[in-house]
């Protein structure tokens, strides 16, 4: 089962993803999460990294494509995997299809979690992320059982670095100019399903694996 979440910034991918992770045992490939390792591990894609995503904007896609095809090759993701916040602009969606095509591969769901921008703001500013293991949780909505410490590793939990109420809108604006036409472009190639990601996490799950049960 090959997957893509397409979704706004804050719409909701990691956290599903993480969830299909766990009932499938299919990886969750994070683009968001292999920069911002790289850029805790102080790597020279980190380094290049890092100016883009504070400001808001799109890592280039020539440091992002082979990032991914290359990891696409490796055992874990024979089964399937799910591509969270890849592709984002068209020539990384081009640059995808390409390359599945090669070997005689394709994606089977492209997932875009629809959600308005109005609300994604509201999200956002509980959002917290472990410093350790970046693991997210909401402060409201999803929050973790002791405050400020992460369940899953006991890491101290903070604001994202790119979560700062400026960031967010800049990030939302990068998305509808760059990355809201693959919607289209997965449309057309028939492997669109749309769920509306204002539900809570249960009901948004439940549409997630109805979608994917239906082939
Ligand atoms: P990335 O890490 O991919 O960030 P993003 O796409 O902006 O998405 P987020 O991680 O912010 O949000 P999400 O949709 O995963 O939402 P979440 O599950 O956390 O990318 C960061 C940066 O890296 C980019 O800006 C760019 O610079 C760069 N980059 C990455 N990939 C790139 C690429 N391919 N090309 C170029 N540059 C790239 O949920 C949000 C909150 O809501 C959480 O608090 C969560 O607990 C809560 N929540 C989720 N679902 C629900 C629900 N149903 N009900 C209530 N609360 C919920």
């Amino acid at each position: 089962m090959k997957i893509i979440m397409l979704g706004a910034p804050g719409a909701g991918k990691g956290t599903y993803a993480k969830q299909i992770t766990q009932k499938y045992g299919i990886p969750a490939i994070s683009t968001g999460d292999i920069f911002r390792e790289n850029i805790k591990a102080g790597t020279e894609l980190g380094k290049k990294a890092k100016g883009y995503m504070d400001a808001g904007n799109l890592v280039p896609d020539e440091l992002v494509c082979d990032l991914v095809v290359d990891r696409l090759k490796q055992d874990d993701c024979k089964k399937g995997y799910i591509l969270d916040g890849f592709p984002r602009t068209i020539p990384q969606a081009e640059a995808l299809t390409e390359a599945l095509k090669k070997q005689d591969d394709g994606i089977d769901f492209a997932l875009e979690i629809n959600m308005a921008d109005e609300a994604i703001i509201e999200r956002m500013a509980g959002r917290r992320v472990c410093k350790g293991c970046g693991a997210t949780y909401h402060i409201v909505n999803i929050p973790p059982k002791k405050e400020g410490i992460c369940d899953e590793c006991g890491g101290e939990i903070v604001l994202r670095d790119d979560d700062a109420p400026e960031t967010v809108k800049k990030r939302l604006e990068v998305y509808h100019e760059q990355t809201a036409p693959l919607i289209e472009y997965y449309d057309k190639l028939g492997l669109l399903n749309v769920i509306d990601g204002s539900k809570g996490l249960e009901a948004c799950m439940a549409d997630i694996y109805a979608v994917l049960e239906s082939k």
